[in-house]
């Protein structure tokens, strides 16, 4: 080095350190530094009277190489010091980008399934500066779900949802505490329980009752064929829509559902696309991020904009006029408003409960109704066996209503929805679960933060787990045994433990409702010219869809 380093007793630091490092990697217990000469006040006086003295020595390079030196030195010194760590078997990373290169952008389900073959149950990624920590077997999903689920039940963050849920002021995407708790706690009263399902099952009914008009009320829908998606979605709109705000549309092209409809989409692409990994997983690379941030923030701020002028403002509006007279008459938000006006939450939260059902409900249940649709296209045995199940159970002409959908009363319905599910999970891997701190899994160290990855479509379609996994066979359900709330943990399409679904309580009834109906109401074919639909599916950074939205023949029943 270029300065006088015996002045400033810094030859003497620096032997100290090597000796110092050689102790720690040699693991001698025989030699022992005396530290005791290092006087931190005194020393820093003393460097600073040399290094006045010493200035004009101080060029630009001399600096540079002592800061490269220094931070050398202090790198390798806490590498040293680190606790011996073992971590999860998983591919070798390389400096900066981990494993991203090999791996690509695209952790989808079937590739980790492939990963987990190689590495075991437990691996892990690294992302960059991310860890990735993946669990592909019953017993490890227990762990990190239930017997860990206080240590397992955060949630990552990345820098496109922080922009979409203001930085976790939201209920889904954010991490485990007392935030989430009341969050949790007041989402709970007017959408998660028996009562609001009993109270708004009416209006599901009523909403796949519309649906049926409209089909057959389209001439095509019964010859060449229909989209259904685009009815559906409408219905799956409408049935959110009037548990949260007592609205809903009226047809496909009412403008503001179909700005909604854009927005939420737009949402979901931009924070389901793999387009910003690379500012996600490498800081350094974030400020070419800023163009594709922009665009979050601007969407984000539209859509919030939407849901409060156009439904909240409104319903508050409403209310004014027209006070609710009883609970009965209350819908979701004025439970959510009342929480507000008691302070528990802010109106930033009112809106990003509005955002989170927004996107956990509708296209999630959605997506199950139309992987549905095409298993029983593709199976007409199917239905004729679940029609024969309707009519013997509830009597030919009469419509499943949502009581009937439990306690195994519809057996091979039940099973069907369940198998549905275990083929084609909406969410794959879960919501990624985070630990906070320091933690343990399969006698490996999970480092603090790391993102964690259940493959539940694998633990579900695993053959080590189940018969002939991939075959579409509802039997398998049909003792009524395994539930979809997890009471067996080689089927978690809604996760288990406290961050699950609290969903599952709308999502399992409408789906064994709207199915129900189709099949009581219509023989579902392929369109003229094709076998079967097509079911490939594509998915984002954790959500998986049917690839292509099938037109599909509604011929009705007499
Ligand atoms: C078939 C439809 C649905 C599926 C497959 C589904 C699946 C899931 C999954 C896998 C999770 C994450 C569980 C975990 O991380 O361990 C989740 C979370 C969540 N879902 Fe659903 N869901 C569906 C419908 C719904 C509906 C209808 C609602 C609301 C009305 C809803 C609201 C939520 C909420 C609020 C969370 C976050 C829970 C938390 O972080 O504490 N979901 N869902």
């Amino acid at each position: 080095m270029g300065v006088k380093l015996d002045t400033l007793g810094l030859l003497d630091l620096e032997e100290k350190v090597s000796r110092f490092l050689w102790v720690e990697r040699s693991g001698s217990e025989g030699v022992k530094e005396d530290w005791s000469w290092w006087k931190p006040a005194m020393a820093v006086d003393a460097l600073i009277a040399e290094l006045a003295k010493l200035a004009p020595m101080f060029t630009l390079q001399n600096v540079v190489q002592g800061l490269a030196v220094a931070v050398f030195v202090a790198i390798v010194i806490v590498k040293l010091r680190a606790p011996k760590l073992k971590l999860p078997p998983g591919p070798i990373a390389l400096p900066v980008v981990g494993n991203w290169l090999q791996v690509g952008d695209d952790l989808n389900h079937k590739n980790l399934a492939e990963m987990a073959e190689k590495y075991g149950d437990v691996f892990l990624l690294k992302m960059g500066q991310r860890n990735l920590v993946v669990v592909s077997s019953p017993d490890i999903a227990k762990d990190v779900l239930h017997t860990q689920g206080v240590e397992f039940g955060s949630r990552t963050r990345n820098v496109v949802f922080d922009i979409f849920t203001g930085n976790g002021q939201d209920m889904v995407f954010t991490v485990y505490g007392e935030h989430w708790r009341r969050m949790r706690r007041i989402m709970t009263v007017p959408f998660f329980t028996n009562k609001v399902v009993q109270h708004s099952r009416y209006a599901w009914e009523e909403e796949a009752d519309y649906v049926i008009q409209d089909l057959k009320a389209n001439a095509e829908a019964a010859t060449s064929g229909t989209i259904i998606r685009r009815r559906l979605q409408l219905m799956m709109y409408n049935i959110m829509y009037r548990m949260m705000f007592n609205s809903r549309f009226e047809t496909e092209d009412d403008p503001l559902f179909v700005k909604l409809k854009a927005l939420n989409g737009e949402r979901s692409r931009l924070a389901q696309s793999f387009d910003y990994n690379y500012g996600d997983f490498i800081p350094i690379l974030r400020p070419f991020l800023r163009g594709y941030l922009k665009v979050c923030q601007d969407v984000k701020d539209r859509r919030l904009a939407l849901f409060k002028d156009y439904f909240i403002d409104e319903r508050k509006k409403l209310n004014a006029v027209n006070p609710p007279k009883s609970e009965a008459e209350k819908c979701a938000i004025d439970h959510i408003l009342d929480a507000q006006k008691k302070g528990e939450i802010n109106e930033d939260n009112v809106l990003y409960i509005v955002e989170n059902i927004n996107v956990a409900a509708i296209e999630t249940t959605l997506w199950s109704i139309e992987w549905g649709v095409a298993e029983l296209v593709n199976h007409p045995e199917i239905q004729t066996t679940i029609r024969n199940e309707l009519d013997t159970v509830l009597g030919k002409g009469n419509l499943i209503t949502e009581p009937d959908t439990y306690n195994n009363k519809l057996p091979y319905l039940s099973a069907f929805v369940k198998e549905v599910m275990r083929l084609h999970m909406a969410i794959p891997l879960l919501v990624p679960h985070m630990n906070l701190h320091h933690a343990k899994l399969a006698g490996y160290d999970i480092p603090a933060e790391s993102k964690i990855l259940v493959n539940a479509w694998w633990i579900a379609n695993n053959p080590k787990n189940w018969e002939s996994p991939e075959k579409f066979m509802p039997e398998r359900f049909l003792d009524g045994k395994i539930e979809a709330s997890g009471n067996d943990f080689r089927f978690l399409p809604f996760g288990v433990g406290r961050r699950a679904c609290p969903g599952i309580i709308i999502a399992m009834p409408l789906l064994s409702i709207v199915l129900g109906r189709l099949i009581q109401s219509f023989e579902l074919l392929p369109p003229p010219g094709v076998k079967k639909v097509d079911v490939a599916e594509t998915g984002g950074q954790f959500s998986l869809r049917i690839a292509n939205h099938s037109n599909v023949v509604v011929r009705p029943l007499d």
